[in-house]
Formats: C-alpha cells, structure tokens, sequence
C-alpha cells in the first residue's frame, strides 16, 4: 500500500472511495456534512431510512452521488461524539481500511483524519492511522503451500490518502506518516519473524535475519557463539543451550549515528525460539505458542528496523541471547548449580524458568561492553505477568522513575500501553536459594512476574534498567501482534526530541 497525506474539499476528489465519519445518532462530521450539502443531501437521506446510525465501526458504502468526482464514499460510524477517544480512533479507522479493501476502488482518501483527539495532534492522528490501517492489513501466509498462496484474495486497493484539515497541518501529517511508516515496518519484521515456527526460526535463523536486516543500514552486527560464550564464563545462557541440539547464539547489534561521546541506549531482548520448558517440561496444551518465546528478541529486530530506516541520530546497541529450551541427556535438571558471567551462582530449581538466565547474561554482557546510558530488556518471561495484567498492558518494571513515566507515556502515545509493577527489594528474599547465591524460581507462584523482574535486577543494578514482560502482549490468540516495537521507537523519537529541548 502506498500512503500520502494532502489537504483538499471531499467533494473535488476523483478517487475511488472517500472516506468520512458519522456520529452516533446520524450526526454528521464537518467532511460528511460538505458531501451532504454538494450531493443535495444524498447522506442524511441514507441515514434516514436506517442502514446506519453510526455506531462504532459501521461501515455503509454509497454509489455514484451527484456532483461529486469520487466513484465512492464511505460512511464510517465514529460512535458517540462525546466518547470519541484515542481507541475509538484506532478502532474506527481500523474499520474503515478492512471495510475499504473489500470496495474495488484502487484508491481513497480518508477524512477520519480530521477527527481531533483530546490532546493530541495531526502527527498523532495520521501516524495512528496508517498504523492502525497497516495493522488490519497485515497477514502471514509465508508457510502456506504455492497452490494456496495463488488462492489467496487480492485486493484492488493501492494508495490511501490521509486528509488534513489545514494546509498548515501537512508538516506534522507528513512527519507522522514517515514515523509510522518505519514504525509498521519494525512491527512487521517482528510479527513475521514471530509467526514463523520454532523449526525454520532457530538461534541461527535469528542470527542471519540480524545480518539482513543490517544490510542496507549502518548497523554492525556481532554474533557470539558457544566457544567464545564459553571464554567469557556465560554459565547461565549456555546451561539453557545445552539441552537442544541447535548451537545458541547472542546477538548483537550496533547503531551508533549519535555524536560520539553519547553513551548508547541498550535494547536486549529474549531469543527463546522454542521453549519446551526443559526437563520440567511444559504440558502438551498450547504448547505450541511457545515459538514466540523469541518475541523479545524480534521486537529489538524491529525497533532497530524502524530507528534505521529514519536514520535517527542515536548510539543504540542490541543484546539478543538465542536459544531453544528443550530437555535432553545434557539438559539443565533441578537443581543445578551455573556460574552466571557476573559470577552469580543460580540454583536451577525450574528448568522453564530459562529466559532469567539468558537474559542474566546477555545484560551482563552489555554492561561490561558498552556501560550503556539505560538500558530495556523485553522479554516473554512469566505466565504470571498475564495472570496478573491480562492481554492489554505490557508487565513494566524499572530501577529507575523518569525512565519507567518516559515508556509509560510512550505506549500511551502509540497504543502499545505498559502498566507498572513493583520491583521491591522485599521480593528478594524470595529467591533465595539453599545452595547457589540466588534461586531462578520461588518457592510459591506468588507475585511470579515480580520475582523474575526481581532476577534479572539483580544482574542490573549499576544501571538505568526497565524490564518489559510481554507474555501477554507479544501475540494474541494464534498470532504474533509485533509488541512492543511501537512503544520502544516512540520512546526513541521522544527520547531524541528531549535531548534538543535541552
Ligand atoms: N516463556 C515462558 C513464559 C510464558 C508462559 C509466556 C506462557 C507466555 C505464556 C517462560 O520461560 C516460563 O516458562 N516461565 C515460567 C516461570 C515459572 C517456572 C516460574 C512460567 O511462567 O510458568
Ligand atoms: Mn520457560
Ligand atoms: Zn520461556
């Protein structure tokens, strides 16, 4: 699909389909009520003899109106006026691009656009637009046999056009397309790279996929394999890979556009490619879900994607630690005892409690190469973050208050919300381990999403650091959603845009 933001009157464009919003009620918005009026109220009579009110996300498609040059125009039901929020927005125009691609018009132009959130502006609202278009435009058929792929529908939709009120606002629309272009094409490396199964996407997939991404960008890419894991004592990570057959592999990126004595901002992100749960094995139920176990990871694929393709001028650099956790003769057993790279010993009382001792040290690691500015970790790590938050919010945990509001506020911008939870020292005592320095479960289930952000603070205490948990926000139902890229670029661009203020 091809996106351009313009300013112009509904009734002078000669496009297949223009788009524009009513409310609940058959109250019409400003761009429905200048169609009304040209077409000698074509619209309102419509409404009238009941085929839509304007319910949220109706749709109703209008055929050759007089004295207009569009083939089409489209009713979108926006819902009641008074609650038109920020989900209202996404949802409606998420309608809107389904109902558009089933017309036969090979191009359109949309004016819910115009609609004004509170608080926010025409960047926002054509970033969240196309985002939320390309988001029902996204399928994954990659794995489907040749014969099924001739068969898939084809649709006639190429270009869309996002409207503007004011000539004035095509700056900002044009920056919120540019940003949400890069944001969807990080988001959709990542969801591609999650859909794919456990048996093509393995460490070493990973690892290659790094390499291409990179390519055309000004990112190096390091991959640290088990012979030099070995020589910088990476216990933790290693004692994971040793029950699989697939070699693992820890990943690393490096963008460094920013000026030279910035410290970098460090991404690390949970490669799990298929975790089986090891020697305490998963149940057979859904087991299946857990090839995105490597989410995390792919999301940091992403955001690197989107941050190269705008070329911001930023010193980013990627951990991601690559592994499969299956069980096997070498595989980790309870209660084992592993030597972590920061010279922690983890007793291993649970063997599916992997991606803790992965990511310990991966974040060691990054520590001790590039002593970052802050760093985020991302990860699928506990069943008990979504017990605890549901499938809507990211688990968010940090050592660190304006970098915990700064994603916070992030994810509220883009629609990729993280919530808050607490990351006290009483947690502690709970890993406590008879044996090793620290346990890699607790006793009891309780507070299971804390304990492991619990964990990994213990490999990050020197440093800015915020844990995102994305168990139950990286796929939903069958289907990898590319969480958290959004919320990570976002966080970027403000992130940058603060550095000028100062
Ligand atoms: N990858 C899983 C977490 C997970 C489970 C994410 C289900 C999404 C859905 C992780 O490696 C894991 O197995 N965690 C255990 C921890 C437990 C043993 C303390 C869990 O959540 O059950
Ligand atoms: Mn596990
Ligand atoms: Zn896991």
């Amino acid at each position: 699909m091809e996106y351009f933001v313009k300013s112009g009157n509904p009734e002078k464009q000669r496009v297949g389909c223009v788009v524009v919003g009513v409310f609940d009620r058959r109250k019409l918005t400003e761009a429905a009520e200048t169609l009304d009026r040209i077409t000698e109220g074509a619209l309102g009579t419509v409404l009238r003899r009941g085929d839509m009110d304007g319910k949220a996300g109706q749709t109703l498609v209008l055929h050759s109106l007089p004295a207009i040059f569009a083939d089409r125009v489209m009713l979108v039901g926006l819902g009641k006026e008074r609650e038109f929020d920020e989900n209202a927005f996404r949802k409606t125009n998420a309608a809107a691009a389904a109902a558009l691609r089933k017309t036969g018009a090979i191009d359109a132009i949309s004016y819910l656009t115009h609609q004004e959130v509170k608080g926010r502006d025409f960047y926002w609202n054509v970033q969240q637009a196309l985002l939320a278009t390309e988001g029902e435009y996204y399928r994954f058929d990659d794995m489907r046999g040749a014969k099924a792929r001739e068969d898939l529908p084809q649709y006639k939709l190429e270009r869309i056009t996002f409207d503007v009120p004011r000539r004035s606002d095509l700056p900002a629309g044009e920056q919120g397309l540019k940003e949400a272009l890069a944001m969807n094409q990080g988001a959709t490396l990542a969801k591609n790279l999650g859909n794919l199964p456990g048996n093509i996407c393995t460490p070493s997939y990973l690892a290659e996929q790094a390499k291409k991404i990179a390519g055309p960008h000004p990112i190096k890419v390091r991959v640290i394999d088990r012979d030099e894991m070995e020589k910088l004592g990476m216990g933790a990570l290693l004692s994971v890979a040793r029950g699989s057959r697939q070699p693992p592999k820890l990943i690393l990126l490096e963008y460094m556009q920013g000026t030279r004595d910035a410290k970098p901002i460090a991404l690390v992100g949970k490669g799990l490619t298929f975790d089986a749960g090891g020697i305490s094995l998963k149940p057979a139920d859904k087991m299946d879900e857990m090839k995105f176990d490597m989410c995390g990871g792919a999301s940091v694929l992403g955001t690197f994607k989107a941050v190269a393709e705008l070329k911001l001028p930023i010193n980013l650099v990627g951990a991601i630690p690559a592994s499969e956790n299956l069980p096997d003769g070498q595989a980790n057993k309870p209660g084992d005892i592993v030597t972590s790279m920061a010279g922690i010993t983890i007793e291993v009382l649970n063997t599916d409690a992997e991606g803790r001792l992965i990511l310990a040290d991966a974040l060691t690691y990054v520590e001790k190469t590039y002593d970052p500015a802050l760093v985020i970790d991302v990860a699928t790590l506990t069943g008990a973050c979504v017990i605890a938050l549901g499938g809507f919010p990211s688990g968010l945990f940090s050592n660190h208050a304006p970098l915990a509001r700064a994603l916070l506020e992030a994810g509220e911008q883009v629609g990729d919300r993280a919530w808050q939870m607490p990351l006290w020292e009483d947690y502690q005592s709970m890993l406590k381990s008879e044996f090793a320095d620290v346990a890699n479960v607790t006793g009891s289930r309780e507070g299971g999403a804390i304990t492991a952000a619990c964990f990994l603070h213990r490999f990050t205490r020197k440093m800015k650091w915020a844990h995102l948990d994305v168990a139950g926000t990286a796929w939903k139902g069958k289907r990898a959603t590319g969480r958290p890229v959004l919320l990570l670029t976002q966080f970027l661009l403000n992130y940058l845009a603060k550095k000028h203020e100062e």
